[in-house]
């Protein structure tokens, strides 16, 4: 099997991970899935709020961290998408509790996307997100090879 392709994306400021949020939404469908990994600090949440102010249009709209609830839904242009943050999730079980597969029929957008182990969906792209010097990240997306024009 072919190794998936990489691509690694030098993110200047918080404007520049924006943008490249915003790239993704302009290709969202129904049954997506968009992976957000990394440390704490990267971006991811940062990144998960100007995807769903594209999506809804409202570029004010509050986006917390889903940290306690571990899931939160944002009704958008192209359907539900589901804002989860597995930091705290204690394991499959609690997944399927926070209604994971029915959720997956929509866009999930996933922090701590790691935590999902087997339950990984099949076709998602996934964002890397890595701290350099000052406000500089590092995104390297695995997936949609042929659905996304990001720049080098
Ligand atoms: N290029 C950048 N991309 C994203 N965030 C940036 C960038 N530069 C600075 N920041 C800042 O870094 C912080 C990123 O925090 P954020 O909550 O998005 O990280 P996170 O990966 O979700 O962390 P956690 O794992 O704790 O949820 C924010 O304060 C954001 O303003
Ligand atoms: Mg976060």
């Amino acid at each position: 099997m072919p190794a998936p392709p990489i691509r690694a994306i030098a993110l200047s400021d918080l404007a520049a991970t924006a943008r490249l949020a915003e790239t993704v939404a302009r290709s969202l469908h129904p049954g997506d899935a968009i992976l957000l990994e990394g440390p704490l600090g990267a971006g991811k949440t940062a990144f998960a709020r100007a995807l769903l102010r594209a999506v809804t249009g409202d570029p004010a709209l509050e986006v917390p961290s889903p940290t306690f609830t571990l899931v939160q839904t944002y009704e958008t242009r192209v359907g539900p998408i589901h804002h989860f943050d597995l930091w705290r999730l204690s394991g499959p079980a609690a997944l399927a509790e926070l209604g994971w597969d029915d959720a997956t029929a929509d866009i999930v957008l996933v922090e701590w996307a790691d935590r999902l182990g087997a339950l990984r969906p099949a076709g998602a792209l996934t964002v890397r997100l890595d701290t350099g010097e000052g406000d500089a990240r590092t995104a390297i997306l695995s997936g949609w090879a042929d659905r996304l024009e990001v720049p080098a």
